[in-house]
């Protein structure tokens, strides 16, 4: 009997089927490895607080968030400034954290994300909320908190549609989560998303050092 295989040509080393099961083995393993460190690395950079991220602590919605271009990346980015709490409370970090969050799960709670777009993701119906805290439709600053709780408690009498003739829905949040919402909307539109959305124009700013809101 002849043993299997006796008749084939030897073939190179690099060639040999085991050569490459064994390439394939160690890349498969190693970027294995690769995909976990970046999960933990990523895991640190979208962290709200973490020095390597830009995803600001919760307590950043006691400042004032300003945007400016930076001309070394080429694109505007959140500038987080002197204080100026949301609703004229300081709160601490957890506090704030817990305020941040009930914003977060009540946008979730009632799919604001099934018109509107949130760091991108969700529908095009409405605009996207990313920077709705900058956004220059609240006219100024110091106005902006009032028409704001004023628009998410009623966005039918208060409907500014900015043409499009779209409106939106009466959420019936509470005032409490009315706050949540805003304090959300503020902490999101300081996380720095690489100039996403593109082109974006914040509502006249003055100078960040100078106080204010
Ligand atoms: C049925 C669609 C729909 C749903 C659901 C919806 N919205 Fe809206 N929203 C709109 C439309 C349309 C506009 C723009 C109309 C306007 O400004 O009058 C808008 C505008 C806004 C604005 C102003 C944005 C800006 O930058 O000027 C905010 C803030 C907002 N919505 C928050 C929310 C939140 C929070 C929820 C969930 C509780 C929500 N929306 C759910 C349709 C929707």
């Amino acid at each position: 009997m002849v043993a299997e295989g006796a008749d084939e040509p030897r073939r190179e080393w690099w060639a040999s089927e085991d050569f490459w099961r064994k390439c394939a083995i160690f890349v498969t393993g190693f970027m294995a490895l690769v995909l976990v460190m970046l999960t933990f690395h990523t895991l640190t950079v979208i962290e709200a607080g973490s020095e390597a991220g830009r995803v600001p602590a919760y307590s950043v919605i006691n400042h004032r968030i300003g945007y400016e271009f930076d001309e070394q990346r080429n694109f505007a980015v959140p500038v987080i400034g002197p204080p100026a709490p949301l609703f004229g409370e300081m709160l601490s970090e957890e506090e704030a954290r817990r305020l941040v969050d009930h914003g977060k799960l009540t946008v979730q709670a009632r799919n604001c994300m099934n018109c509107h777009t949130l760091l991108g993701n969700g529908a095009y119906y409405a605009p996207d909320l990313t920077k709705a805290w900058l956004d220059p439709g609240w006219g100024n600053e110091s106005a902006r908190e009032i028409l704001m709780t004023r628009f998410l408690d009623d966005p039918i009498a208060n409907a500014r549609t900015f043409g499009t003739g779209r409106r939106m829905p009466d959420p019936n949040l509470t005032e409490a989560e009315l706050r949540g919402v805003i304090a959300y909307l503020k902490w999101m539109s300081a996380i720095d998303t690489n100039g996403f959305p593109h082109g974006f124009t914040p509502l006249p700013q003055g100078p960040l050092t100078g106080g204010g809101r």
